[in-house]
């Protein structure tokens, strides 16, 4: 549960908080970019083909910042989120959304930690999964890829961030959720990962200020061609 002396500063006052503190623009990262970290998964799925009538899954959805942005945009019903730390989201529909777009586009919500994402009864044509698997241990990214190739379209698409290791840099095992702090993983264990799921992945350029993103899929004929992962960059002139 969060401090709720900090929990209900202004976003203003929150500017100063360290990424993991209680207040909904700091859990999830660097407060100041609350804004730009939830337009540029809005834009990356636009991008991807991401469409009104499409079923998406938000993993770890947090304080909505990618949410206030799909909500409206996709019809009602079609947002799901999956989140265990359910006071986030209850702060960022006061705080951002409004309880009339949640009436509106009714937005569906679990508040697990279990990554089972079968309880929604959906294959979704998306799932994003933002600042997720940079927190989790060998272990748990093995369940989450489980779960998204369970629970994809044959023809869906799922975005996911990992953060590499520098060149040179050693690796340690890990298990488990560790928050905030971040976990290193390399291409080759990803890539075991991605094959051991079932899936197929690739590494795209769309910009990400501490991350790189990833593009899988059940079939390979849905990834970018490389021709296609160039157009990927999401630069911001
Ligand atoms: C770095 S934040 C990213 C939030 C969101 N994806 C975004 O981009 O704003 C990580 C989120 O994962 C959530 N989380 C922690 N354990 C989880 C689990 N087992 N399943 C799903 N989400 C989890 C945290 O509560 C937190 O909101």
């Amino acid at each position: 549960m969060a401090d709720m002396s900090t929990r209900y500063i202004s976003p203003e006052e929150a500017l100063d908080l360290a990424p993991g503190s209680e207040h909904y623009t700091a859990y999830v990262g660097p407060p100041d970019d609350y804004d730009f970290m939830g337009a540029t998964q809005f834009r990356l799925l636009c991008a991807l083909g991401l469409r009104e009538h499409h079923r998406l899954l938000d993993f770890g959805c947090g304080s909505l910042r990618a949410g206030r942005f799909l909500i409206p945009y996709l019809k009602a019903g079609n947002y799901c989120g999956i989140e265990p730390n359910r006071w986030l989201i209850e702060d960022a529909i006061e705080r951002e959304i409004g309880a009339d777009q949640i009436r509106i586009k009714a937005p569906r919500f679990l508040y697990h930690d279990t990554f089972d994402c079968s309880a929604f009864d959906v294959a979704f044509d998306y799932i994003i999964a933002q600042s997720i698997f940079s927190h989790c241990g060998a272990d748990l990214i093995a369940r989450g890829l489980r779960e998204f190739a369970a629970n994809l379209m044959p023809q869906g698409l799922a975005a996911v961030t990992f953060i590499h290791p520098d060149p040179g840099e050693e690796t340690e095992p890990s298990s488990g959720w560790i928050y905030p702090d971040c976990v290193t993983h390399p291409v080759s264990s990803i890539q075991t990962w991605i094959r051991e799921a079932s899936l197929h992945g690739v590494q795209i350029p769309w910009h990400h200020p501490r991350q790189t993103w990833w593009l899988l899929a059940r079939d390979p004929a849905r990834l970018p061609s490389d021709e296609g992962k160039r157009l990927l960059h999401g630069a911001v002139l």
